[in-house]
């Protein structure tokens, strides 16, 4: 496949040359593009539209298949091709679905049909394809999207996702799914730039972005500061959703006596006082979604509790977190690391802005640095700094976990891992386990990775989870 050109993904591909299809407009000769749509009558048409206008094009891939999150097969309810299309609204025949309710609440009067189709994935596709790059991935599977998203891997980061949301959580609805998806997005370095009634475009933040901006401030002369305000830019989607951080809690740590502090049930107690992260998951217990704001934690206090228990019994005198997000838990921990020992340096890093800045600012000996730890720049970082403690929770695709863990291996003695049970995590639970089977003689591994049952009624999923190796 040819690399060089512009690479788009498009799943529920419908017939191309509709009204409101974002792609067969912006195609030209040398676009790559992969077209996916499972309804045979559909597909046929689908590539006599393209093949009509882009007969030039050698680099368009036609599937005739429906992407969810496994290989195997599925029952799909469509508009039959028996219905006269022409009497009825423009989008009548987009309503193919998973879901056999689906085109008939649209419209009763549809005549449907049920049909079997193949299922592929998207990590398949970018494997069959050999694809090294996707400028632009967009789906349009009324209702099935946070399914094939969540499913894939993100190996390969698309640099604009396109998805349809208004079915995401049930017809005409948008609820938890929609913020779990968009808060993985977000988790993976995307920021929302743009809604709309059906649809939602996420764009990957761009890692040279800083350096180069960074090269502006080194050039600038001070009087120029407007302009040079103006050329940095404002990160406007990140910054307004930046929640506020109440940094009087500290002091429900300052003030608990030594004692308590290396008590579990006292500490689970205390972590639920200090308040929590504001984004509404599906993994949030009732304890967590009740006690919202404050520190911004992102944690299960019965998890996070008995990690804090084994910190306290460690000699610790250097922080650092890979993917802080508010920095709730680095707050959390840098202050009860202090009790203990005497800290010297804590660093949070993020890929985005976060209110931790307003805490690194207040205290000496910490900082916030707004990088990718996939970049050149933090490698070398790393490879010039040591840290007692190295907490990896940025991005959670396999690589990315990898990437935050080769990095800094021989910079550090305990390294923790968050999200080692989590079922939306697959790429830091495959890690974890298997860096348990290789490196047995390298490190002694600790667990806590206790659930809540109200989550696991509600999903029959586990979640978070935090693995810490600690050198022999
Ligand atoms: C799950 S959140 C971290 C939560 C935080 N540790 C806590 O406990 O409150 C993951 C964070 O990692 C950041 N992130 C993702 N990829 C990253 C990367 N390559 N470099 C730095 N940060 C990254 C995201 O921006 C996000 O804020």
């Amino acid at each position: 496949m040819n690399n060089n050109n512009k690479t788009i993904i498009q799943i529920g591909s419908h017939v191309g040359n509709t009204i409101n299809d974002p792609i067969f407009n912006i195609v030209d000769d040398n676009t790559t593009l992969i077209l996916v749509e499972p309804i045979p009558f559909l597909f046929e048409q689908l590539k006599n539209n393209y093949k009509e206008k882009f007969g030039n094009n050698q680099n368009i891939f036609f599937i005739n298949k429906a992407v969810s999150n496994f290989i195997g097969e599925i029952e799909m309810t469509f508009p039959s091709e028996k219905n006269d299309f022409s009497k009825l609204p423009f989008w009548a025949s987009q309503l193919a679905s998973i879901d056999p309710y689906h085109a008939l609440i649209h419209n009763e009067t549809l005549i449907v049909e049920k049909i079997n189709v193949k299922t592929t994935t998207i990590n398949e596709i970018v494997k069959e394809y050999s694809i090294t790059q996707i400028d632009l991935l967009h789906t349009d599977t009324e209702g099935h999207d946070f399914t094939i998203l969540m499913n894939y891997n993100f190996e390969i980061k698309p640099k604009k996702i396109m998805f349809e949301h208004r079915h995401m959580d049930g017809f005409c609805n948008v609820g938890e799914k929609y913020i779990e998806l968009s808060n993985r997005l977000l988790s993976l370095g995307y920021k929302k730039i743009d809604q709309d009634i059906e649809n939602t475009t996420f764009q990957l933040i761009d890692k040279m972005d800083l350096t180069h901006r960074i090269k502006f401030i080194k050039e600038s002369n001070l009087e120029d500061l407007e302009k040079l305000i103006k050329k940095l830019g404002s990160n406007t989607e990140i910054s307004s959703e930046q929640p506020k951080m109440d940094l009087t809690r500290i002091k429900f740590i300052k003030e608990s006596n030594l004692e308590d502090l290396k008590n579990h049930t006292y500490l689970e107690k205390l972590i639920i006082k200090l308040g929590f992260n504001t984004e509404i998951l599906r993994e949030q217990p009732k304890i967590v979604k009740d006690n919202g704001g404050g520190l911004l934690i992102w944690q299960y206090p019965n998890q996070f509790s008995k990690y804090l228990c084994l910190l306290s019994e460690q000699k610790i005198s250097s922080y650092i977190e890979i993917g802080c997000r508010w920095g709730g838990t680095f707050v959390l921990t840098n202050e009860y690391l202090k009790i203990f020992n005497n800290v010297n340096k804590s660093v949070a890093v993020d890929i985005i802005d976060s209110p931790v800045l307003n805490y690194c600012t207040l205290n000496n000996k910490t900082q916030f640095m707004k990088i990718n730890s996939r970049s050149q720049e933090f490698k070398n970082y790393m490879n010039n700094n040591y840290f007692d403690l190295i907490f990896i929770d940025g991005d959670h695709s396999y690589n990315g976990v990898k990437n935050d863990y080769e990095i800094s291996k021989n910079s550090g003695k305990i390294f923790v891992f968050h999200d080692i049970v989590n079922s939306v995590c697959p790429g830091v639970v495959n890690f974890w386990n298997e860096l348990k089977n290789n490196e047995k003689d390298t490190y002694n591994f600790f667990e806590f990775i206790e659930q809540y049952e109200d989550v696991w009624n509600n999903t029959h999923q586990k979640f978070l989870g935090i693995g810490v190796a600690i050198k022999k």
